[in-house]
Parts: C-alpha cells; structure tokens; sequence
C-alpha cells in the first residue's frame, strides 16, 4: 500500500487581534492511495485548516504536509499549479459559478489548466456530467438545480482535471439525509472506479460510516484516535470518539449507566463481526451453559460492506463464565462492564 498524503508533525496557528489561535498541533496522519479517509470533529477542531495545508491554501507553522511524496509547504509557482491539478476539492456550499452554466462551470478548471482544444473539453465535460448524472441539466444555471444536483456539479468540477486526490469540506452537510446518501453513493462509486483517494471532512458519524475505510478524530487542533472505521464505531478508546459514536447512536452511554442499576448478575458487550452476527449462537450457549440472559440495548447494521452487532446483556446462572468462554471461541469480543 503506497502513501498518498502525509502530514509530518503538523502545526498552524492563527493571529487574530495580537493573540495566537492555535488551530493544529502536533499532527500525524498518512493516506494510503486509493483508501477514503475520513477526519471527523466539532466545530472549530481544525478540519478545515487540516484539509487546507492539502493544496497550499493554508500554510503550516511547523512540519511538512507530503502529496506523493513532494512536500507541499515548499511549493509555489508552476509546482504548486501542478500541485492544485492533483487535487480536487468539493465545499458545504458548493462554490459554483452562478453566472455560468453547469457546462460552463464544469469546463471552468480546464480553461484555468491552460487548455484550449474547444472541442476536448466539449468531450471531457460531457463524459464528467454524465458520470454525474446530470444529462438533463447542462445547460441550467446553478439557481436552477437542487442542492443534491450542485453538488453533483461540484463533483464533477473537482474531477475535470483527473486528480488524484478528492477533499471534501462538509460536502453534504448542506444536504437532506436523503439526497446525501445519493451523493456518498456517487463519491463511492467515483473512489473505485477511478482508485481516487478521498479525504472527507464531517461533523457527522453517519457519513464516515457509510464511506470512510479509516477514520481520524480531531479534537482542539489534535488527532486524538486514528483507526479502521469499523474499530472506532465498536471499540472507540478517546472520551471524544466516544461521545461522537454515542451522538450518532451506536453507543448509549446514559442508557448503560442506568443498566447497572436494574440488571442482575453479569453485565458484558457483545461484538459481532461478519457472518457471526447471523449465526443462532445465543440461544445455543445459554442453553448447553444453563444461562439466562437480558439484553439491555443491541442493535445490528452495516459499517460500510460488514455486517456488525453490539449487544449489552445482563447474565445469570452457576456457568457464566464458561459460556462466555464459548463466545469468545465463536469469535465474538466479550466486555466486561460489571
Ligand atoms: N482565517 C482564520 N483566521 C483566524 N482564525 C481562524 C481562521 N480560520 C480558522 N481559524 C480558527 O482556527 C480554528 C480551527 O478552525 P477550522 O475552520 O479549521 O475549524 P473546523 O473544524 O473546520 O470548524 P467547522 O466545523 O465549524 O467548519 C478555530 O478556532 C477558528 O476560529
Ligand atoms: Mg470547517
């Protein structure tokens, strides 16, 4: 797996009114081509600074950002607008031209490129607009289209030069949850398609579950836990990861608390990866264990291609312990919580 993106001990502080804001400190990460990588935080932890060192908006104070290997805070002049062609980035509120036409803002960067074979770039916008989808509205203005359909612009204005590297700034936060998983659906199908590596930034843990490969946690300018996102939706080990799972409803924390109150013997976490979570192991183990058992919370779902169960239960019986034992051996991770 070869590198694509490397941030190297990465800091950037703001000045604002003689005060020293600091946006970054201190970051580490690495993208590996192809992969979609996702950087989930609040507002204000940095995401937008982190996404922008990318193509040399922003500039750090201290460390390197390295695109294939090139680092780019050194960049400037033709190196950087070669730079800037190798990545694509779509934006939360899209950034279209809205004086020019779908075509026109889609064949923008081309001419911005240098290119002037009119009748490639007729070509090569018209391939963009109908992998898109947008074959219907080429020739509509921006106030003409649904938020869905923009961003299906932005998209396709992002890949026109052939990048290699998609950022995404909040790109559906702007979006129904609807119309949002039409375009993660798009920018999943781009990512394999094209083995375009993407960097997505969200403040929603919907969004890095449905697409993200791995995901890092930002918190006050700090990555505070990196991982597969299936690793961090079920075993997330930083308060701040935890709480971002638990918002999104995978982790009900106030709900567990209360568990320990009502529930007898026992209590442990379940996880089910892969094809364990549609086998009948539960009922088989209570009963060869003599064991009775109490769910507190469970849910099943997917992360992104991988059937994935958390289960809370409460268990009783002489023979605890050796049933849990048989769940181990069925594959299953046992947590203790009481
Ligand atoms: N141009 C700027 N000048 C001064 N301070 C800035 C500037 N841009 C960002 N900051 C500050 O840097 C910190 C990180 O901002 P950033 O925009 O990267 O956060 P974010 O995670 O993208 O937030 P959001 O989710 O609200 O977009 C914040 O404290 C912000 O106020
Ligand atoms: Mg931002």
């Amino acid at each position: 797996m070869s590198v694509i993106l490397e941030f190297q001990n990465v800091s950037k502080h703001y000045r604002v009114g003689g005060q020293d804001v600091p946006a970054l400190r201190d970051v580490d990460l690495k993208v590996n081509t192809g992969e979609v990588f996702g950087i989930v935080g609040r507002s204000g932890a940095g995401k937008s600074t982190l996404i922008r060192l990318v193509n040399a908006l922003e500039r750090p104070d201290g460390g390197k950002v390295l695109v294939d290997g090139a680092d780019v805070t050194a960049m400037s002049g033709t190196a950087l607008r070669s730079l800037r062609q190798k990545i694509g980035m779509i934006f939360q509120h899209f950034n279209l031209l809205s004086s020019r036409t779908v075509t026109q803002n889609i064949a923008f960067p081309l001419r911005i490129a240098g290119q002037t074979d009119n009748a490639g770039i007729r070509r090569r916008v018209a391939a963009l607009i109908d992998r898109v989808g947008l074959n219907e509205h080429a020739h509509k203005y921006p106030a003409q289209l649904s938020g869905g359909q923009k961003q299906r612009v932005g998209i396709a204005r992002a890949l026109a030069t052939g990048p290699r590297i998609l950022l995404c700034d909040e790109a559906t936060s702007a979006l129904d949850p609807q119309t949002t998983q039409s375009v993660l659906r798009l920018l999943n199908e781009i990512n394999r398609e094209l083995e375009l590596t993407i960097v997505l930034i969200t403040h929603e843990m919907q969004v890095i579950r449905t697409l993200c490969d791995r995901v890092a946690v930002l918190d006050a300018g700090a990555i505070v836990e990196t991982g597969k996102v299936a690793d961090v939706f079920l075993h997330p080990v930083h308060p701040v990861s935890r709480r971002f799972v638990s918002e999104s409803g995978d982790l009900d924390e106030a709900h567990l608390r209360a568990a320990f109150d009502h529930v007898a013997g026992r209590l442990v976490r379940l996880t089910f990866r892969g094809d364990a979570v549609y086998e009948p192991m539960l009922g088989k183990v209570a009963r060869e264990y003599g064991v009775d058992f109490c769910i507190v919370s469970g849910h099943i779902d997917r992360i992104g291609n991988t059937p994935c169960g958390q289960m809370v239960m409460g268990l009783t019986g002489t023979r605890v312990d050796d049933a849990l034992a048989q769940i181990r051996r069925e594959g299953v991770t046992v947590e203790a919580l009481r």
